[in-house]
């Protein structure tokens, strides 16, 4: 089997944003831009979902909270495993204001956060990471340079991702609300999207779910 599910974990007070059905227009553009539904990532739809992050910038810290945090927590330290040393180059691709910067930053020697939307950019911590405004169907880095991909409810670019992980890299994939996140994917459906065969874990903490894959 190519995904071991772990049990799930209970998150006290954690609550489903309960916003994302298959219709939001951020679940459309998740299923184009991961290449499950026709379409694709386009010019129009990427000025699209930036204008969408734009306007809610400024309101994102009221999206944030421990109980959000603690699914980014279990899916690190079950999903990834134990954290020795700071090692590598972690790629948050989607990393809004900043929120998980800091958790990324006891893991990895290098955090880069990388934001579609400027407004965003503009209101995350400086210091912790590098920051980097830039589109994650097109990054500006080299081959192979990432031991960790962190995507924590921003969408999937297969080929990209599979260009920039190193052999022995590592995809996290979080979803806050598990299926009722507007940018959701669940485990089978990364599995179909990305070239080649992979494997990995996945489990469910509070209302979210989370998913970490590496190269079969
Ligand atoms: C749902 S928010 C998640 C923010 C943060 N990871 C969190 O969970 O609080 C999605 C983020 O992905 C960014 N984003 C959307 N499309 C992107 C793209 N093509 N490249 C990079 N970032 C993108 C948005 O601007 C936004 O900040």
């Amino acid at each position: 089997m190519a995904i071991r599910y772990l049990p799930p974990v209970a998150v006290e007070g954690h609550r489903s944003s309960g916003s994302g059905g298959p219709d939001h227009p951020m679940r459309i553009a998740t299923r184009r831009a991961a290449g499950l539904d026709a379409g694709g990532w386009t010019p129009d739809l990427r000025r699209e979902v930036e204008e969408f992050f734009d306007t809610l910038s400024g309101e994102w810290h009221t999206r944030t909270s421990p109980q959000r945090t603690a699914v980014v927590v279990d899916a690190l330290e079950r999903g990834l495993g134990p954290r020795h040393s700071r090692v590598g180059v972690a790629v948050e691709v989607g990393s809004g204001i900043g929120t998980y910067s800091g958790l990324l930053a006891q893991r990895f020697a290098t955090v880069l956060a990388i934001d579609l939307s400027l407004e965003m950019l503009r209101l995350a911590p400086s210091g912790i990471a590098h920051r980097i405004q830039a589109d994650g169907s097109r990054l500006p880095l080299r081959d192979s340079c990432a031991a960790a991909v962190i995507l924590i409810n921003c969408f999937l670019f297969p080929a990209e991702f599979d260009r920039i992980l190193s052999p022995d890299g590592a995809l996290v994939w979080v979803n806050s609300s598990g299926a009722q996140t507007p940018i959701f994917l669940d485990a089978e459906e990364l599995l179909s999207a990305l070239p080649g065969k992979w494997t990995g874990t996945s489990s469910q903490a509070g209302e979210g779910t989370w998913c970490v894959l590496r190269r079969a």
